[in-house]
């Protein structure tokens, strides 16, 4: 029997449609955080008498046949499957059953089908779940026994699933911190594991909020060093005037203010390693005197005369792009090679597969524990949302969003809502003006970072206006960001 004589609207749900139930799917907002199910049963009374039972629990989709049933699965993905074996040609046989059963395993082998059989072939239903299938219950159907099952079905799915992210996220917490599957990442800890043990200086490069500082500190963990400090140092955090001595310490009297004498962190860093966070800030007449101490591992300290022979490891961090300060003369080519002897570049979130659901619930885990909150995961329309953001402010933005989520949910599940994300798709379906935007906002947001948010050097660098700036941003939806720039601090 097809779809339509069966006489309901193929992939329809059982909610009454509302004002709100989109024309495309006829699924109303609120049912689509719940999760997937697909009745498959060529009976029609039986459909119909299951879709009224689940509408309330599942966004409800429904089939005829095999083909219908693999068809719909293909496009819904559904996590629970009711499969009644007796399907057309053949509904008195098992056959078509079977072989829809086979085709359900084979697109995932994670779905939960529950077989649907008579009283007359429980053995049939017992092969089934020889075959793959979860469980099994007779006609006429139980719709209680029918929900215990179904919840039983979708409460061993979040545990396999939640199981796989655990397993995956132990492997990689061999880094301590730094998490990922990703292709990328792999490679990025597989440079670790090769370069920490050496004494080379290294150069991480990656946007903002990539884990630039994390990996640093695994670099300093896993080398000779560990025992050593690890001494961090932001270049662009310290006024210029107070860099010099922050980095080179100074002698009593030195300078008006200058009280006591006092170690600067290239000496505090000694027999551990310095971090120098953000060193396209550093300005060139520091770049000249921290070109020095590479060449010759010796510092003096201001006002002081004694060389002070410093045994320390460098490892320096950028998010700009230091061949274009080069190129503008703003940074020394040959700082830049004894800095980045050996080079690391972070991809940027968007780009590592499979790695934002990990860490989002890691995050979550974290920040549940933090703030005493049970929540239970992250709705499949908020993963999909977390998927499909670009992340400017890549793993400090997902972590920021998520710690505000925890905070704000209301129910047992964060919902895309209590992310506050846009769910525009990442491509595909983008239109013209969409993608022109998404890359106009990109740059500026690149620009005003570079810039520290400051407007009129940001309008500079892009040759428009202040004026014009501030309407593209209102544009944009970067002001928004800007003032509560959360994500990027
Ligand atoms: N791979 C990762 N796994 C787990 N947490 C991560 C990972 N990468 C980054 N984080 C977390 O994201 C936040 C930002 O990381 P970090 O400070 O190392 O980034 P950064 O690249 O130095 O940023 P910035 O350029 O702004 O200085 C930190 O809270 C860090 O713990
Ligand atoms: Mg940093």
């Amino acid at each position: 029997m097809s779809a339509g004589s069966l006489g309901y609207e193929k992939n329809s749900t059982l909610s009454e449609e509302g004002p709100l139930a989109s024309p495309l799917t006829g699924l109303r907002s609120q049912d689509m955080d719940k999760p997937k199910l697909l009745i498959v049963d060529d009976d029609e009374s039986i459909l119909l008498s299951m879709k009224w039972a689940f509408a309330q629990d599942y966004q409800v989709f429904l089939a005829g046949s095999r083909q219908d049933a693999l068809e719909t699965f293909r496009n819904e993905r559904p996590l629970l499957v009711t499969l009644d074996l007796g399907l057309p040609p053949c509904p008195q046989g098992a056959d078509e059953g079977f072989l829809a059963l086979a085709g359900l395993i084979e697109e995932d082998p994670d779905v939960k089908v529950i077989v649907v059989s008579g009283q007359s072939d429980r053995q049939n239903a017992l092969t089934a779940v020889a075959c793959g299938a979860y469980d099994f219950f007779f006609k006429p159907i139980q719709v209680e026994e029918v929900r215990v099952i179904l919840r039983r079905a979708l409460r061993l799915h979040q545990l396999e699933k939640e199981n796989r992210l655990l397993l995956a996220a132990q492997v990689k917490n061999s880094f301590d911190e730094l998490l990922g599957t990703s292709p990328k990442m792999q490679q990025v800890f597989s440079t670790i594991e090769k370069v920490a043990a050496t004494e080379a200086p290294i150069l991480i490069s990656g946007e903002s909020g990539t884990g630039k500082e994390l990996v640093a500190r695994a670099l300093h963990g896993r080398s000779q060093r560990k025992a050593g400090p690890f001494v961090p140092i932001n270049c662009a955090a310290i006024p210029e005037t107070l860099l010099e001595s922050e980095l080179f310490g100074h002698e009593k009297g030195a300078f008006t203010g200058a009280h006591t004498q006092r170690s600067g962190r290239i000496e505090l860093a000694n027999g551990g390693t310095l971090f120098l966070d953000e060193i396209g800030d550093l300005s060139l007449g520091l770049q000249v005197k921290l070109l020095r101490f590479l060449q010759e591992h010796k510092i003096e300290r201001i006002g002081g005369r004694k060389e002070i022979i410093i045994d320390t490891r460098v490892i320096a961090a950028t998010n700009t792009d230091l061949d274009l300060a080069i190129g503008e003369a703003r940074f020394r080519e040959d700082l830049y090679y004894r800095l980045g002897v050996i080079k690391i570049q972070i991809p940027p979130l968007r780009e590592r597969e499979g790695d934002i659901e990990l860490l989002a619930m890691s995050f979550l885990r974290r920040y549940c524990a933090e703030y005493k909150k049970k929540v239970l995961g992250i709705t499949e329309k908020g993963l999909s949302s977390l998927a499909n953001h670009m992340w400017p402010g890549n793993v400090r933005e997902l972590e920021n969003r998520i710690r505000r989520a925890v905070i704000m949910v209301q129910g047992r599940k964060i919902t895309h809502e209590d992310l506050e994300l846009e769910t525009s798709p990442k491509s595909g379906g983008m239109t013209l003006r969409e993608a022109r935007e998404k890359t106009d906002r990109e740059l500026v947001l690149r620009v005003l970072k570079e810039n520290n948010f400051n407007l009129a050097k940001s309008a500079a660098n892009l040759g428009i206006s202040r004026p014009n700036l501030y309407d593209l941003m209102e544009k944009l939806r970067i002001r928004k960001e800007v003032r509560n720039s959360s994500p990027y601090q």
